[in-house]
């Protein structure tokens, strides 16, 4: 059995995983190396698409060649911010984006996520994911920018109206160096209190 608690990025994805349908649209909005973007194009299957966006080329040439070696091709690589995500795909279509914050593993960390850009990329995926589908935000407060993302992204999140959305927050309690956290958010159905 897989032991879900102790790697959050695979709880993360594990929780999106079950909002998502063979033939859905999904966003992954930092596609970075395309672990997650890979995951995903497998829960759409071939009816359904992924749009990997990513701000650094490096990032959409990692993801293509990981694409290409497991022969996934119903994903459209984006070179552009998240921020943008309601330009290519209709409002209340995705069921679910997902955001795994900070820098890329192994490239330039200067080139990391921010704040008041990322508080403005949630507020594009809110729009975008249709009622009954999922924001998961993977954050990391243990690197410069980190701690003001989180504060920011969690100040948000407490304020939007519970007639409309569900949100969840979930931080690993007794780990040591800032493990990641998970933010989650659903737009509610109307059937749904
Ligand atoms: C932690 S990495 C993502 C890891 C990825 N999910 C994976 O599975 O390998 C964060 C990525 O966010 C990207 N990024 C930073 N700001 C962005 C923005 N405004 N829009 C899209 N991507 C952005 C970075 O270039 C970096 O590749």
């Amino acid at each position: 059995m897989n032991n879900l608690i102790v790697r959050t990025t695979s709880l993360a994805m594990s929780i999106t995983l079950s909002y998502i349908e063979k033939g859905d649209t999904v966003v992954d909005a930092t596609c970075g190396s395309g672990q997650d973007t890979l995951a995903l194009s497998r829960a759409v299957g071939e009816e359904g698409r992924v749009l990997a966006f990513d701000i650094q080329k490096a990032a959409i040439g990692q993801t293509e060649k990981r694409l290409r070696a497991h022969g996934a091709d119903n994903v459209r690589l984006i070179l552009d911010s998240f921020v943008s995500m309601t330009s290519y795909l209709p409002e209340n279509s995705a069921s679910a984006v997902v955001f795994n914050l900070g820098y890329l593993p192994g490239g330039d960390h200067s080139i990391t996520t921010r704040a008041e850009i990322t508080l403005a990329g949630l507020d594009a995926a809110l729009r975008t994911i249709r009622p009954g589908g999922l924001v998961s935000l993977v954050l990391y407060d243990g690197h410069e920018n980190g701690a003001e993302e989180k504060k920011q992204l969690l100040g948000r999140a407490e304020q939007l109206d519970p007639a409309l959305y569900h949100v969840a927050f979930v931080s690993m309690l007794n780990q040591s160096n800032h493990p990641p956290e998970i933010l989650w958010i659903t737009k509610k159905r109307n059937e749904e209190e």
